[in-house]
Order: C-alpha cells, then structure tokens, then sequence
C-alpha cells in the first residue's frame, strides 16, 4: 500500500506534478487553473472531463475499508495529539507529509454534529443536523485546513506563511503558525471584518496589515507578495488545505454509521470548502467506505453571489466577478478563487445553489440560536438556504440534511446584538418581515436593582 506519494492534478488540463514542483500561487503555468492533491488510490474523478465511476482506477493499492474504520475508531482512544486530531486520525487519507507525528495540530476536528428539532420540525424534517465547525479551536472551520497546509509549509522549510482574509483564515493561519514558530502575514480590508476575528489574528501574534480595499482586493495584492517574497500562500488555492477541510466528511459518515446524508449545505464565499467535502465524500464512496454521495449544495448572500449566477446564467461555464456587499462579512467575496472547483461538485452531486437574502440569514441565524447552538452569520445562509429548498420541492421530507455551520456564535457578537435590538436591518429589509422578525428577537431589560422588578418581569414572561 503506497500511501506516503501524491500529485498535484490541474483541475483544468489535467496536469499533474509533484509535490515541490507548483508555483507559489498554486496555478497551473500552462492554463492557470487551480490543482488538487491526488494518491496511489484516488479515482480519476479529479480529472475535468471525469465522470465519476466510469473512469475509477481500483487498484490493488487501495486502503481497505474496514481497516481503515478499525483504525480511526482505535485513535479515538489514544492520547498521542495526532490521533486526537479530528484532522490526522484520518491521516491514511490525507497521506500529505512525510513525517505526520510533527504535523501543527490544536487538536482539530471532532466536531459535533446536533440535531436541529425544531428547525426540523418546521420545516417538516425529520432529520436535520448541523455539522458545527465553529466549535474548532480558533472558532471556524478553518482549522482543519490550516492544519494541513501549514505543517505542509513548515516540513517544507517556509519561514513566513501568509493570506487574504475575512477574517477567520488570518485567525487560524496566526494560531497555527504561532504553533509551529513560523511568522504569519495577514492582509485584511479595513473596516470589513468582526473586531473578534481581528483580535484573533493580533494575539496569536501575525503581521496583521489592513488594506483599504476589499477582500479581493486584499487577495490580489497577496499574489504579488508571494510571487516577489519567499512565502507560503495559505489561502484555499493551496489544495492541501482542502485535504484538511475534507475530514468533516469522514467524521459525519462515521457519525452517522456510515450512511451518507441526502444533502450537505454550505455558505459560498472563496468557494472551496464545498468541494473539500465533496472531495472527501467521492473518496469515502471510491473507497467502499460508504455506497453513495450526498448532494453537495452551495449557498451565498444575495449581495455576494457570483456562483449563483454563473451556474443560473452560464450552467457554470463561466463566471462574472462582482462588488460584493453583504453583512455576512465572511462570505463578502466578489472573485472567488475556487468558482470551477465548486461548479464541479455541485454539478457531479447533482446539488444546488441559491441566494438568500440579508432578513433571510440574520431570521436564520436566530432560529438556529434558539437552538441553543449560535453560529456566525454567514454560516446562518444554510439553514435560510434550506427552507427556499424546501419550499421548491428540491428537499424532501424524508431526507437527511447537513448544514456546515462554519462558524462560531462569538466571531460577529455586534451582529447578533444589532439584530436582537432591531438595529440590523434597513426599514426597506424589514418590511413584510415584521412578523416573523418579531417572533426571533429576544430584547434584553433595564431594571432596577431588586426582586420585585425582576419578579414583574418573570411574571410577565411566564405563559399564562
Ligand atoms: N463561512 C465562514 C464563517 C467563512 O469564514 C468562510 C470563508 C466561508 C463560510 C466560505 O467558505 O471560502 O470555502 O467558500 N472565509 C474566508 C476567510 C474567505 O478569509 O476567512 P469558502
């Protein structure tokens, strides 16, 4: 079994190198598409015109299944850190480093996936489940890519790593490279993201530089940094961070005992991680691990959704790149570097891709917070992303539902607290809304300091 060997596979002409031999912005110098990592034992669905098991490649080099569920199970009770990482207990499949017991790990992954009754409930699912990848060490789904691709970088012998962001790459990458001793560089546009998320990057100790621009604007300026400086790029073009964000997809098969779920929903911003987890479900069912695939579906803002145009307008052949503006600050992404990589995965898992607007995620939001479960606004886009689904029929009652919540509750608190004091929306976004956003808003009260008033007030909350 010739786990240690990978290859960059160009998504676009099918290309493929080795693991030294890409260019820092992880574009293909013949057609500059992006590249995705392939083993020994991937099926050629990587490749562009691939369809899926017509070209699988099953050879005798392939993990073996029930090995490998043995195996993971077994890590589950060990102290070493690499097997308490929800990351690299699943190493056999992310065969990325030479030496995987010095990779950079805060203990990653192992995530909860809840149960979502009363969301489910009215919307007439019996089975609704949020995976929550806010509840990783630095609050974001991001972990569990960084991890990845920066011990990548530090067994590469980089000193300096570095990246655009909305703010919760910059988090992970500072935390993770703070680990490691390495020296992080994070651009940020000024202004445009959650002071939580910025003092994540500040404390763990980045060259935090805000840029007056927005977050594309951020990201173009770091391709030219990398191309001039000896830094390792750890934006989501870096495919091995993708290997680190396709692991929820093992966690919620083994969760869920092996069975795939209908359908996983996930924001859209740089649009990657949809199609880490596609890429995580296609191996699993390549392996034999489990029979099928889930539909993997992509949401985004109304004010932030060039995928959803480009696959309505142009069936995903091309994209458009737009201002984007919406308060889920970390889907505000106009050019997403990823667009054909999660054209693939929801076009090969027959998913979907929708707008939603901002009364829709900020009432989705606080539906999902009465939960007892928060999450960051652009992670609410699923569960809002969801009921339009629902309504069109294109989820059904009997299915299982994941959500990916991205991101913690406490990553934009001002939102939660403008929304709760009616201060979030515009009159124009409130209106025919009022109903169902006054059913969602919690007030807080000012009181005097004694029982009584506190006991009026019990009172008056207790249904009579
Ligand atoms: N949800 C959250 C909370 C995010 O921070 C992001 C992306 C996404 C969803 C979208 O994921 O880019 O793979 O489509 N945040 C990046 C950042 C851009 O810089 O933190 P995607």
């Amino acid at each position: 079994m010739e786990l240690q060997s990978h290859q960059l596979l160009c998504i676009g002409c099918g290309r493929r190198l080795g693991a030294e031999e890409a260019q820092r912005d992880f574009r293909c110098a013949d057609c500059a598409n992006l590249f995705e990592v392939v083993y020994p034992w991937s099926s050629t669905t990587a490749s562009p015109e691939g369809s899926g098991d017509s070209v699988a490649a099953i050879d005798n080099r392939q993990p073996n299944p029930s090995a490998l569920r043995w195996r993971w199970r077994e890590r589950l009770g060990s102290t070493a850190p690499i097997d308490q990482s929800g990351v690299w207990r699943f190493r056999d499949l992310l065969p990325i480093l030479r030496d995987p017991e010095r990779a950079v790990t805060l203990r990653e992954g192992n995530t909860p996936l809840y149960s979502l009754p009363r969301a489910g409930g009215e919307l007439g699912l019996e089975r609704l489940f949020a995976k929550h990848q806010g509840m990783n060490p630095t609050g974001s789904f991001k972990d569990t890519g960084m991890t990845a691709a920066l011990s990548v970088a530090r067994e590469m012998g980089f000193q300096w790593v570095a990246c655009a962001s909305t703010g919760n790459t910059s988090a992970a990458m500072a935390a993770y490279a703070a680990r490691a001793r390495m020296k992080s560089l994070v651009l940020l546009p000024e202004g445009k993201i959650s002071w939580p998320k910025l003092s994540q990057s500040i404390d763990y100790g980045a060259l935090t530089c805000q840029l007056k621009t927005d977050f594309d604007g951020c990201a173009q300026v770091l391709l030219e940094v990398v191309r001039r400086a000896p830094v390792y790029l750890l934006n989501s073009m870096n495919p091995y961070r993708l290997e680190g964000q396709k692991t929820p997809a093992f966690e919620i098969a083994e969760e869920l005992g092996w069975e795939v779920p209908d359908h996983v929903i996930v924001p859209g911003g740089n649009l990657a991680n949809g199609s880490a987890l596609g890429k995580g479900f296609l191996e699993m069912k390549h392996l034999g691990l489990t029979s099928r695939v889930p539909k993997i579906t992509v949401i985004q803002a109304e004010g932030a959704n060039p995928l959803y145009h480009s696959l309505r307008d142009f069936d995903g052949q091309r994209m458009e790149p737009m201002e984007a503006n919406t308060r889920a600050s970390a889907i505000r992404i106009g050019n997403p570097a990823s667009w054909k990589k999660a054209v693939r995965v929801v076009q090969q898992t027959g998913g979907f891709c929708e707008q939603v607007s901002e009364t829709e995620i900020a009432l989705a939001k606080a539906e999902i917070g009465q939960e007892g479960i928060g999450c960051e606004p652009a992670s609410a886009v699923t569960l809002a992303g969801l009921k339009k689904l629902v309504r069109a029929g294109k989820v059904l009652a009997a299915e299982t539902v994941v959500l990916v919540l991205t991101g913690h509750m406490l990553k934009d608190s001002d939102y939660t607290i403008d929304f709760h004091r009616g201060q979030l929306l515009t009159a124009e976004e409130t209106e025919g809304w009022e109903k169902e956003l006054e059913h969602r808003r919690r007030g807080t009260r000012s009181l005097d300091a004694n029982a009584e008033a506190v006991l009026r007030e019990l009172e008056a909350a207790v249904p009579a």
